[in-house]
């Protein structure tokens, strides 16, 4: 892109001020700059002038789910449906790994993370040890894709190299780098990180399959005849992945998605919340939640709004396909962001400073039919590595594997 084009493509935005160093630059730095600014969306930055209207929700009310008593009664049933699918070569798994890990403060990808006691065992070995359970059951290496960021996609692919793969089959895993988002000030106006670099951070896990297709990696899906897609967080080391049962429920229950859940430990757990918007199966997140919503209880004393998503869905692709050119809604967080000012001299932030801008994967169940809320057992299923201490830290994560049986 000509220094012109960027001018003018962000003179149309009102966000000419990222040029502002420009003369003062390498010709490398240059060219870098004008690549970035060439390559960034900043229409999503208009969501910030028009925050209330983009955070409306429709009326939302209290849902259910298929309980753990119910599963098991059909558990054969689903179990045979879902092996089924997977055998057929129809099912595939995408491990979201593009977020920053902030709140454990690791260096290097959150999936490098090293859990182990008396052995080295990484959050990423873990989760592959977990989705080779099913392939050895079901005798089909399931195909597994592996989101990353601008952060984190080298050392990622490192690590599973220099780690043969967990024992995963390599030509069976594939990499791809989710979008980034610009980030901005309070004044609506784009931050820079350097004098040549707009700051910028990943859009979300809810940008995972627009990403994904935009990789090119829509051609797998359709010559592999992949249908269904189990999209998982890159913290939970004791979620089952592509398990038969939750495979073969969604399937049989007609909906174009699953989604598991756990009861919620509290009212203030930090889990998103699986309820009805306008009719429709929703999540509201636990960031979005208002008091009242949180603790609304039935007559005999009972959380409405007690089943929490772990963050483990299946997905359709016909639906998502159908999904693929709606516009999410993009949620706002405001942060401490590093950057530069107006004179190019380092702001080292104490306080928020900035917002940045992301899309939440449940949003992607607007555009799909039917979501199947499938209960699974929190001490079975649920050890996210969160924080340092505390709660959903690596304290209770080890914890939760001892019980499981799972050495570390
Ligand atoms: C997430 C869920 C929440 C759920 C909880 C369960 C969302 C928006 N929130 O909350 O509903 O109850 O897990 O533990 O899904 N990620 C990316 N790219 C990004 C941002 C995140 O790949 O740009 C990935 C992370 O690497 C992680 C997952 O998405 O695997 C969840 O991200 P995180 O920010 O940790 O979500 P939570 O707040 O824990």
């Amino acid at each position: 892109m000509t220094y012109e084009n960027a001018l003018k493509k962000l003179v149309s935005c009102g966000q000419e001020h990222l040029l502002a160093f420009y003369d003062e630059l390498s010709d490398d730095s240059k060219a870098a700059l004008l690549e970035q600014i060439d390559g960034t969306d900043f229409s999503i930055v208009d969501a910030f002038s028009c925050e209330e209207a983009n955070a409306a929700r429709g009326e939302i009310s209290p849902l259910s789910a298929l309980t753990v008593e119910e599963i098991s009664e059909k558990e054969e049933e689903f179990r045979k449906a879902g092996l089924q699918a997977i055998q057929d070569g129809k099912v595939c798994a995408v491990l979201m790994a593009g977020g920053m890990g902030t709140r454990l403060g690791t260096a290097g990808p959150k999936g490098a993370y090293d859990i182990g006691i008396t052995k080295p065992v990484y959050i990423f070995q873990r989760l592959v040890e977990n989705l080779l359970d099913v392939a050895r059951e079901s005798g089909t290496w399931i195909r597994l894709f592996v989101m990353t960021s601008e952060f984190n996609d080298e050392p990622t692919r490192w690590f599973f190299e220099e780690h043969s793969y967990f024992g995963y089959r390599p030509d069976k895993v594939v990499f791809f780098k989710q979008d980034m988002a610009p980030t901005v000030g309070f004044d609506g106006k784009v931050l820079l990180e350097r004098k040549d670099r707009i700051s910028t951070s990943p859009n979300g896990n809810g940008g995972w399959f627009s990403s994904m297709i935009r990789a090119g990696l829509g051609s797998i899906l359709e010559e592999e005849g992949i249908e269904w897609l189990n999209v998982f967080n890159v913290d939970n080391v004791l979620q089952r992945i592509c398990n038969p049962e939750f495979v073969g429920a969604t399937i049989l229950s007609g909906c174009e998605a699953g989604a598991k859940v756990i009861r919620k430990a509290g009212p203030d757990e930090k889990v998103g919340v699986i309820c009805k918007e306008d009719g429709r199966t929703a999540v509201v997140e636990y960031t979005e939640m208002t008091d009242e919503m949180r603790n609304a209880v039935d007559d005999s004393g009972e959380y409405l709004y007690n089943f929490g998503v772990i963050s483990n869905y299946l997905f359709s692709f016909k639906g998502l396909m159908r999904g693929l050119d709606q516009q999410l809604p993009i949620h706002i967080a405001r942060k401490k962001i590093a950057c530069i000012d107006a004179e190019g001299k380092e702001v080292k932030a104490e306080e928020p400073n900035g917002c940045k801008f992301e899309l939440f994967i449940f949003d992607l169940l607007r555009a799909l039919e039917g979501c199947l809320p499938y209960e699974v057992v929190r001490e079975c299923e649920f050890a996210p590595i969160k924080n340092k201490t505390g709660v959903d830290s690596l304290e209770t994560a080890r914890e939760l594997c001892k019980k499981n049986g799972i050495e570390l």
